[in-house]
C-alpha cells in the first residue's frame, strides 16, 4: 500500500486573496462546505487577524464542518495573531494554528530588518506560544525556495523542537525549478526525518512561470507528506496549485509518486465550476482537468481515434472527476465518421446515397458557425428530410420564444416541439434568462436542476456570436449543453434544450 499524501485546501485562504473573489460569510460557508464534501485532509480558511469579517467567517466554518475536516487559519509570528487564530477555530475538532515567517535573505533583511538569529527567535517564541493553545502548529517558512539551506534548516530544526509539528516549504515567489525543489525536500526530509519522523513536510507552490503542479509534485516524489493547493489553482499573483491538477497526477501515477490520497475525485468537477461561479473567476477553457475543453475533442484525426477506442486520446474517464461524458465537438475539421456518429446519436441514419451531400452541408454550417451543436444537426436533417428512428422523436426541438421586458418583470413563452406533440409555456423571472429558463424547464416537465450557466463572445463587436452553456442536473449526473447564435437569448434557449435532450438519450 503506498504512502497517503495529505491534501491541504487553501482555496479560502489564498484563493481568495485573488482580486475581487471576496465571498461574504454565506458564500464562504456554502464553498467550505463544497471543498469539505471533497474529502480533503485539511482546509486553510482565512487570515482571522486581518478584519473582523474574516475572524467570524473562520469561526463560522469552523462551528459548522469543524467535525469532517482539519480547519487551519493563518497569522504571522505574533501574539496577537495567534491569539486571533486560536479564537477563531477552537470550536473546530482539529484545530490547526498555521504561523508564517520570511526565512530567505531579502525577507530576513529588507522585510524585518532584522538578524537572522533574531527572526528564528521569533518563530521560537510563536511556535511555543501557538503549542501552549493548541496540539496542532503548522510553521511555513515564507520564500523557503529562495533561502540558504543551512539557515533553513536551523530554522526548520528550533521550530520542531519548539514544537512545530507541520514544516510547510513554501515557493512564495514560484521561482523553484522541479528537479531542484524536488531535491530541496529530499534534504530537508532526510534531516526531519531523522530528528523527528512525527513531524509532516509540507509544500506550498505558487504559478508565477507556470510550474507549481510539477514543482509539487517533485516533492511528492521525494518525500513530502502534504500538498497545499486551491481549486482551479486560484491565488495570490500567477495562483497556487491546483488541487485537481496534483491529486489526479498523483491518481494516474500512484506507482511512479509511492502516494495516494484520499479525496473523492468525484466531486472535483462540481466543485470547480462552483468556487469559479461564486468567487467570479472563469477557467480558462483548457485548463488541465476542469477546463471546459478538457475532455472535448474536435480533431477530425481525434475523433476517429476516439470512436474506434477511447483510450486512444483520452487518459482518464471523465467520470472519475465527476464530469459530464466525453464529448465530440463537431467543426469543420470533423471527419464524416464523426459526424455519422453524431447523427446515429441522434436517432437519425442518412441513407447511404444521401450521406455525402448532407456531410457536404454539415461542412458549409460548420464553416459559419465555428462549432455545431446538437440542434444543429437536428435542424440540418429536418431540412434534409431524413426519416428519424424512435429515440429522436423524443427530443425537444426549440420552434419560437418571445421575450417581454419592456415592464420590469421580464417574462418570456417558449413553443416547444417533441416529435408531433407542441407545447407552449410562459414564465415571469427576475430576468431574461431566468424566465426563459423557467418557461424551458415548465416545458419539458423535466425533474432537472440548472448547474451553471455562462455564455460567452467568439468574436468582437455586435454582430458577434455567442456561445451559451448550460450544465443541467439530474439524478446526480450532469449533462452540458452547448449551442452558439448571434441572438444570444436564441444560443440560451437551445443551449439548455440540448442539455435536456442529452439527458432523455441517456
Ligand atoms: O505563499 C506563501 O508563502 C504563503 C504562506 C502563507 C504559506 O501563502
Ligand atoms: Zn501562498
Amino acid at each position: 500500500m503506498s504512502r497517503k499524501i495529505y491534501v491541504f485546501d487553501t482555496t479560502l485562504r489564498d484563493g481568495e486573496q485573488v482580486p475581487g473573489a471576496k465571498l461574504n460569510l454565506a458564500e464562504k460557508l456554502e464553498v467550505a462546505e463544497q471543498i469539505a464534501e471533497m474529502k480533503v485532509d485539511m482546509m486553510e480558511v482565512g487570515f482571522p487577524s486581518s478584519s473582523q469579517g474574516d475572524f467570524e467567517a473562520v469561526r463560522a466554518i469552523s462551528r459548522k464542518i469543524g467535525k469532517d475536516v482539519w480547519i487551519a487559519a493563518l497569522g504571522r509570528a505574533v501574539q496577537a495573531d495567534i491569539d486571533c487564530i486560536y479564537e477563531s477555530i477552537r470550536a473546530a475538532e482539529n484545530p490547526l494554528i498555521h504561523i508564517v515567517l520570511g526565512s530567505s535573505d531579502v525577507h530576513v533583511a529588507k522585510k524585518f530588518r532584522k538578524t537572522p538569529e533574531q527572526v528564528i527567535q521569533m518563530g521560537v517564541g510563536a511556535v511555543k506560544y501557538a503549542r501552549s493553545l493548541l496540539p496542532q502548529v503548522q510553521y511555513s517558512l515564507e520564500d523557503a525556495s529562495r533561502s540558504e539551506f543551512e539557515y533553513l534548516w536551523q530554522t526548520i530544526e528550533a521550530v520542531v523542537k519548539a514544537g512545530a509539528t507541520i514544516i510547510n516549504v513554501p515557493d512564495t515567489v514560484g521561482f523553484a525549478i522541479p528537479e531542484e525543489f524536488g531535491k530541496l525536500i529530499y534534504r530537508i526530509n532526510d534531516r526531519l526525518k531523522n530528528l523527528d519522523p512525527q513531524v509532516m513536510l509540507s509544500v506550498h507552490c505558487h504559478n508565477d512561470t507556470g510550474l507549481a503542479t510539477a514543482n509539487t509534485l517533485a516533492a511528492v516524489k521525494n518525500g513530502a507528506d502534504k500538498v497545499e493547493c486551491t481549486i482551479n489553482g486560484i491565488g495570490e499573483r500567477a495562483g497556487n496549485t491546483s488541487l485537481e491538477e496534483v491529486v489526479m497526477g498523483i491518481q494516474l501515477h500512484e506507482a511512479y509518486y509511492g502516494g495516494h490520497t484520499t479525496v473523492d475525485t468525484r466531486k472535483i468537477y462540481e466543485t470547480s465550476r462552483m468556487v469559479s461561479a461564486t468567487m467570479g473567476l472563469d477557467l480558462q477553457v483548457n485548463k488541465a482537468i476542469t477546463g471546459e475543453n478538457a475532455f472535448a475533442h474536435s480533431s477530425g484525426i481525434h475523433q476517429d481515434g476516439l470512436l474506434k477506442s477511447k483510450d486512444v486520446y483520452e487518459i482518464m474517464d471523465p467520470q472519475t472527476i465527476g464530469a459530464p461524458a466525453m464529448e465530440i465537438v463537431l467543426t469543420a475539421r470533423s471527419g464524416r465518421h464523426a459526424f455519422i456518429h453524431v447523427t446515429q446519436r441522434l436517432g437519425f441514419d442518412i441513407p447511404a446515397e444521401s450521406v455525402a451531400e448532407i456531410y457536404q452541408q454539415f461542412l458549409t454550417m460548420a464553416d459559419a458557425k465555428k462549432e455545431i451543436y446538437d440542434n444543429d444537426v437536428l435542424t440540418l436533417l429536418k431540412n434534409s428530410g431524413v426519416p428519424s428512428r424512435g429515440n429522436s422523436r423524443e427530443l425537444w426541438q426549440l420552434v419560437d420564444y418571445q421575450l417581454k421586458v419592456s415592464d420590469g418583470l421580464p417574462s418570456a413563452t417558449v413553443k416547444l416541439a417533441r416529435g408531433d406533440k407542441a407545447v407552449e409555456m410562459s414564465q415571469s423571472g427576475a430576468g431574461v434568462i431566468d424566465a426563459l429558463y423557467g418557461a424551458i424547464m415548465e416545458a419539458v416537465g423535466a425533474p432537472v436542476e440548472l448547474i451553471d450557466y455562462r455564455i460567452n463572445s467568439l468574436s468582437r463587436g455586435k454582430g458577434s456570436l455567442g456561445k451559451v452553456t448550460a450544465q443541467i442536473r439530474c439524478d446526480d449526473q450532469l449533462f452540458s449543453g452547448k449551442a452558439i447564435e448571434q441572438d444570444v437569448m436564441r444560443a440560451s434557449a437551445l443551449a439548455l434544450i440540448n442539455a435536456v435532450n442529452k439527458m432523455l438519450l441517456k
